[in-house]
């Protein structure tokens, strides 16, 4: 086994989490919600997208909360971009990170971002210059790294070839999103084994979603491998609009408890993070998916 002694935790919950929450949140909450989490102690927390509001009316007033954000030290906030339009929109809101997001799958890019994955990734490229050239940092996303809900079964080479061409573009991190997570520990090991060929293990995420209830044991299998970037959203939640089905991200305190437990540092305080997710998930009129969210509210 080699577990690493450290993980970073990507939060999704602000973008993953609410753009799929049938409850839009107005941006003040939105901007609460991420300042509370970066004071939990989370280093990198996505803040918005930067796509059409015909799409995702969830993600509509980003601008707003990117500029509204009070930013503490250390901490980073990225925002989803799609192309040209969007980096423009996030460059003028303030972003100092953006992530791109691809697919693995052809039919998913259509119906997520209305192109193929070959017309997706010459979009990316200027997208990720422009933003570099500006010392901007960009993030990539390989969507269905594990399965898709359209074309089933998704080979680990397809998601490797995706992720070798943002990583050579200049994304910094490629992180492999089990979108409508159908995975299971081996294959995700295999994935991760697999893309690890091309894009460095330090490089890359795991961005599990809790579908079939595989994340943690997933998490846990390509932790055994060193993977040691891990997104997650606080209360689980969320899910992906354009994957029917999908539900939420693996939620965050269910990760810090796993990491606690293994003796992995993670910096999140984990009541501090659950306090956060039961104020989040009043706003939206739900409650927490996390189930160590669930034992912390009985204790407390
Ligand atoms: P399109 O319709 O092909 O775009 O959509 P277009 O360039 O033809 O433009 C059409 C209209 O969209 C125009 O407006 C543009 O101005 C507007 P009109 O003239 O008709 O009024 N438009 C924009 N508006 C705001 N921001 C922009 C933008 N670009 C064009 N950036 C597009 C293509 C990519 C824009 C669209 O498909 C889109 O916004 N898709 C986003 C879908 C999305 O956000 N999905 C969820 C995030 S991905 C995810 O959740 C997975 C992930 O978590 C990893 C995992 O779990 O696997 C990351
Ligand atoms: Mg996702």
């Amino acid at each position: 086994m080699a577990l690493p002694d450290k993980v970073k935790i990507v939060e999704v919950g602000p973008r993953d989490g609410l753009q799929n929450e049938q409850r839009s949140v107005p941006a003040e909450v939105r901007i609460e919600l991420i300042e509370r989490l970066a004071d939990a102690g989370l280093p990198v927390v996505e803040a918005g997208a930067f796509v059409s509001p015909r799409w995702v009316p969830q993600m509509r007033a980003s601008g707003e909360v990117v500029a509204g954000v009070r930013r503490k030290a250390g901490v980073s906030y990225p925002v989803l971009v799609p192309n040209m339009q969007g980096l423009e929109a996030a460059l003028a809101a303030g972003a100092e990170e953006i992530a791109v997001f691809g697919a693995a799958s052809e039919r998913f890019s259509r119906k997520n971002i209305n192109c193929s994955i070959d017309e997706s990734l010459a979009r990316f490229a200027p997208v990720v210059r422009a933003a570099r050239d500006q010392g901007i940092r960009a993030r990539g996303y390989v969507s269905c790294a594990l399965g898709c809900p359209y074309e089933g079964e998704i080979a680990p080479r397809a998601v490797a070839h995706v992720a070798a061409e943002l990583y050579a573009m200049g994304c910094y991190e490629i992180s492999l999103g089990d979108t409508i997570g159908v995975g299971t520990p081996l294959k995700a090991q295999r994935l991760v084994e697999t893309v690890a060929r091309e894009v460095p293990l330090a490089h890359l995420a795991a961005h599990f979603h809790d579908t079939y209830g595989q994340a943690l044991a997933n998490l846990f299998a390509v932790l055994q491998l060193g993977l040691a970037n891990i997104d997650s959203a606080v209360a689980g939640l969320g899910g992906c609009p354009y994957a029917a089905g999908a539900s939420g991200n693996v939620a965050t305190e269910d990760v810090i408890y796993l990491l606690n437990g293994l003796g992995i540092a993670s910096g999140v305080d984990l009541e501090h993070l659950a306090a956060t997710g039961r104020w989040i998930c009043e706003r939206l009129g739900r409650q927490p998916s996390s189930k160590v969210a669930q034992a912390l509210a009985v204790r407390s």
